[in-house]
């Protein structure tokens, strides 16, 4: 595989969507953010504050004010530059056909590094169903074959017992610890750093969940 192949203005793998895939909570999608998003964006994520807040970046705005529906367009237009840029892929994630959480693939770094990280969040009302896992094993095999990258890593604090489950689910190794590393709910916190890289998944990230019993093509 070349080590850089840019395409006419397009950069590999966007704006595509990824899926479907059926898990326990129903049938999921990865798909590019659109501008009618904001108000279930908005919605949720002031419904969802107590929960997000706790493993989610510090910020100088109040919650409410930063999720107000007319934030999105801003920061829609802010995601949609980055991905032309070539260094984000902004995922929205369906269930169902609904919005209900989001899984981003960013600081793509192409050439002899070939990395990116990738984070996600899930809807409170339809977690414990497999959509973290299923969206996040479609957004890595993604990563890994149409978007050319050789490694993915994640942080995660270590009192996230639901996301490291759902890291571990998906192949993710342990590989350290970074102190203070990120000002979240209040105080710079330690986090994990996990890693995975093509050679780590036998091929597929989604076919080892079907093996498992955990999802199927839809
Ligand atoms: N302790 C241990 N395991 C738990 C706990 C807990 N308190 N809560 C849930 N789990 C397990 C579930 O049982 C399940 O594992 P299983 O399939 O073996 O039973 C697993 O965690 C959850 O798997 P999914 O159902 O695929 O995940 P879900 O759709 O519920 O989403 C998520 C999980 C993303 C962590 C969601 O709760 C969320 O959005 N939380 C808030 C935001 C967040 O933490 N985002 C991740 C930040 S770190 C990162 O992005 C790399």
């Amino acid at each position: 595989m070349p080590l850089w192949r840019p395409r006419s203005g397009r950069h590999p793998g966007w704006p595509t969507p990824v899926g479907p895939l059926r898990v326990d909570a129903g049938v999921i999608e990865l798909r590019p953010p659109r501008l009618r998003d904001g108000s279930a964006w908005s919605r949720i994520r002031t419904e969802d504050q107590a929960i997000l807040e706790r493993w989610e970046p510090s910020a100088e705005v109040d919650w409410r004010t930063r999720h107000a529906t007319s934030v999105w367009p801003g920061l829609l237009s802010g995601l949609r530059a980055e991905a032309r840029a070539g260094r984000m892929l902004p995922y929205v994630i369906e269930l169902d056909g609904s919005f209900c959480g989001q899984l981003t693939i960013g600081n793509v770094t192409h050439g002899a590094l070939r990395s990116a990280w990738i984070g996600y969040w899930v809807h409170s009302a339809v977690t414990g169903g497999g959509v973290a896992t299923g969206a996040l094993a479609l957004g890595l095999d993604h990563s890994f074959s149409a978007v050319g990258m050789h490694r993915m890593e994640a942080t995660v604090r270590a009192e996230n017992a639901a996301s490291r489950r759902v890291l571990a689910k998906t192949g993710f190794r342990e590989e350290g610890l970074l102190r203070r590393y990120l000002h979240v709910d209040g105080d710079w916190r330690d986090h994990l750093l996990v890693g995975l890289t093509v050679e780590d998944i036998g091929g597929s990230v989604v076919s080892r969940l079907i093996r498992e019993g955990r999802a199927s093509w839809s």
